[in-house]
């Protein structure tokens, strides 16, 4: 068994792996951070472990500092750190790793890999789209889907890059204008997918991954959009929720499946046409429509905010899961969840998503977190010596959990009226109100 577990970024996500991580007695925590994360630096000192902050997207740095350390598994996280071949660069130090090597983040950092290996595979679930390195076809392929598109980048651009016709994008001219910008500034990268709209409801399928065992995390329900009511510029995340199962309340066993072997036939079509077995989480954002089950994207990681969802709610020790990821032995453990239900919503800066304002200090009233049972998470995060600021992302994660979903709604408001500073959140995020609309619009879709 190992006991020294190294956990590569320092996010609100990476603290909820870290506080799980730590709940075995045994796991010594070290953690190489891109900025000093409080909570994970607490939870590293606590554990016998330490933390260190410099450039987490250099494999070679953080690959000495592990092998100096003498780290049993490590847990890199971010998207970035796996597209830059972290995990690469410690297998060759015999460092065993529960996240993708560079070739299977591919599926993430890539999205036309993906689209071609689905379309190879014949994976069911695959919206209509296509591929462009420049203009050419592309005005013609955006007037064959109708004008109803979504326009992405290749790469990664932290959850920002892609606008819909009818949300970010007015009509078909402006989302021809939108691509073509794309290109012009090689945005995420060298090239620009424009897919067919897509109408439904969102959720994400998490699932713990060793390249034949794919075992499934409870859906969650995430909130890109900035603003009350969905409007507003896709953020990387304003907030998700759990329901007390696996489900969600707009979202049967049969589409739950439907989304679990959509991922497992991607998984199984990486090891039979490229020879790459996926080791670690493959995330899967569903739109769940009235023709079936459409897969978004995948991410080759936890999401955040929905690994501190999930990760609220798992029984099994986190060292346990990651352990058998490593081993290539999934298949022979269990894993079980809490029946309960969660919410998270992310204070951000005002400002948020745009242009923060300038850094200013947040303070915590230790008493009314207390009361309210929610717990917080760092993100993006000054920690100075006279207290913590804002930074120029999302600050902090507020989670509730509860017996339902609307009690642990409750639980994060109140947990985000005991933080202080010039912060704002989503206020309908897990809301009765809201989750009647997701519901009943689902309803209305299937009906048509
Ligand atoms: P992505 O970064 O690929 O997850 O896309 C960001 C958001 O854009 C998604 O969460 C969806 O809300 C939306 N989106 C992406 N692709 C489509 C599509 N084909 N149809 C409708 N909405 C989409
Ligand atoms: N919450 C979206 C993501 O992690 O990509």
């Amino acid at each position: 068994m190992a006991s020294k577990f190294l956990l590569v970024g320092s996010g609100a996500r990476e603290h909820a792996i870290a506080q799980s991580l730590c709940k075995r007695e045994d796991v010594q925590l070290y953690a190489y951070m891109s900025a000093r994360n409080p909570g994970i630096d607490e939870l590293c000192k606590k554990s016998g472990g330490e933390s260190k902050v410099g450039d987490i997207h250099n494999p070679a740095l953080v690959g000495d500092w592990a092998q100096a350390k003498g780290i049993e598994l490590a847990f890199p996280s971010p998207d970035a750190v796996l597209a830059a071949g972290i995990c690469d660069e410690l297998v060759k130090f015999h460092i065993p790793v529960a996240a993708p090597l560079k070739s299977a983040a591919r599926i993430e950092w890539d999205k036309s890999f993906l689209r071609q290996l689905m379309e190879k595979g014949r994976v069911p679930g695959c919206p209509k789209n296509g591929f462009f390195r420049t203009t050419d076809g592309l005005n013609g392929f955006i007037d064959s889907l109708g004008g109803q598109v979504a326009v992405k980048p290749i790469g990664l651009t932290g959850g920002k890059g892609v606008a819909v016709v009818g949300l970010q994008l007015k009509d078909a001219a402006e989302a021809k204008s939108y691509a073509r910008s794309i290109l012009d500034q090689r945005i995420g990268g060298d090239g620009v997918i424009i897919e067919e709209k897509l109408e439904g409801e969102e959720f994400t399928l998490q699932c713990f991954c060793d390249g034949r065992t794919l075992l499934p995390m409870p859906a969650v329900q995430d909130h890109k959009a900035a603003h009350v009511g969905d409007l507003g510029p896709n953020t990387g995340g304003m907030g998700s929720y759990t329901d007390t199962g696996m489900l969600l309340p707009f979202l049967t066993a049969t589409e739950f499946e439907e989304a679990h072997k959509i991922l497992q036939k991607v998984a199984r079509i990486l090891e039979l046409e490229a020879n790459i077995r996926f080791s670690g989480v493959m995330y899967g954002q569903f739109m769940a429509t009235a023709k079936g089950i459409y897969l978004i994207e995948i991410n080759a990681r936890f999401g955040d905010p929905e690994a501190i969802n999930v990760l609220a709610l798992l029984e099994t020790p986190l060292a346990d899961v990651l352990e058998a990821i490593a081993d290539r032995r999934l298949g022979k453990i269990e894993i079980t969840w809490k029946t309960e239900a969660t919410v998270v919503k992310y204070l951000v800066p005002e400002g948020y998503p745009s242009k923060a304002v300038a850094p200013s200090p947040i303070t915590i009233d230790a008493k009314k977190l207390k009361s309210s049972k929610a717990e917080l998470y760092y993100a993006s995060v000054d920690a100075r010596e006279d207290g913590i600021h804002t930074a120029s992302s999302r600050s902090i994660a507020v989670l509730g959990i509860g017996k339902s979903i609307e009690e642990a709604e409750k639980s994060a408001e109140a947990g985000c009226g005991a933080v202080t500073g010039p912060l704002w959140h989503r206020e309908d995020i897990g809301t009765a109100a809201l989750i009647k609309k997701r519901i009943e619009h689902m309803k209305e879709l299937k009906k048509r």
